[in-house]
């Protein structure tokens, strides 16, 4: 942990353990993701979903680096906390306006801990028809034993500790941080 981090204003007091990836590392990292999926996807629609709230910051950064028309929207799923999850269905709070039928599909999402939520979303999104489905990362702790989907792009294999920041919260706070960080 830097002094930097230590006095960082932005934490109300909380100490972090150490910065996991600072802005540079990140910028650097995503600015090549949005290169690999540009040159990934040589033809067809490109709908690129953003899955709430955790891939906020790094969706807008990436999609700034797809160099090709793309259509850019939102998934709102239920949480951890919710009954539904419990049946191994999940529920969106939130559904795609525009149609995935005969599209590229990117789901964009944060951070692939136990891989739960994405084995849900995945089996709602292919009963949609789409031409073709991927997921973006940008953390993958590599735990999930049981990920039926392995994600095509990956930012970068994350640490097994707790992160926030970049889009990432703790009960809703530090997701403002503009670097990656583990609590103390
Ligand atoms: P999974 O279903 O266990 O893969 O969990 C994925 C979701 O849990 C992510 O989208 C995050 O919202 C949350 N999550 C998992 N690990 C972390 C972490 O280290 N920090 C913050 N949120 C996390
Ligand atoms: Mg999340």
């Amino acid at each position: 942990m830097t002094a930097t981090t230590s006095a960082d204003p932005r934490l109300s007091g909380r100490a972090l353990r150490r910065v996991a990836f600072d802005e540079e590392t990140i910028a650097s990292r995503v600015a090549e993701l949005g290169a690999e999926i540009t040159n990934a996807y040589p033809d067809g629609e490109l709908l690129v979903l953003g899955l709430l709230k955790g891939s906020f910051i790094f969706l807008s950064d990436l999609v700034r680096h797809i160099v090709r028309p793309i259509q850019v929207d939102f998934l709102v799923a239920a949480s951890y906390g919710d009954a539904t999850v419990s049946s191994g269905t999940v529920r969106l709070l939130y559904d795609p306006e525009t149609t995935l039928e005969g599209k590229h599909i990117l789901l964009v999402e944060d951070i692939v801990d136990s891989g739960r939520t994405l084995n849900r979303l995945m089996t709602v999104l292919e009963e949609r028809a789409p031409r073709s489905l991927e997921i973006c990362a940008l953390l993958h702790k590599r735990i999930a034993i049981e990920l039926n989907h392995d994600p095509k792009f990956v930012g970068f294999d994350a640490p097994h500790e707790f992160l926030v920041g970049y889009g990432l919260d703790h009960a809703e706070n530090f997701r403002h941080l503009p670097y990656i960080a583990s609590l103390q």
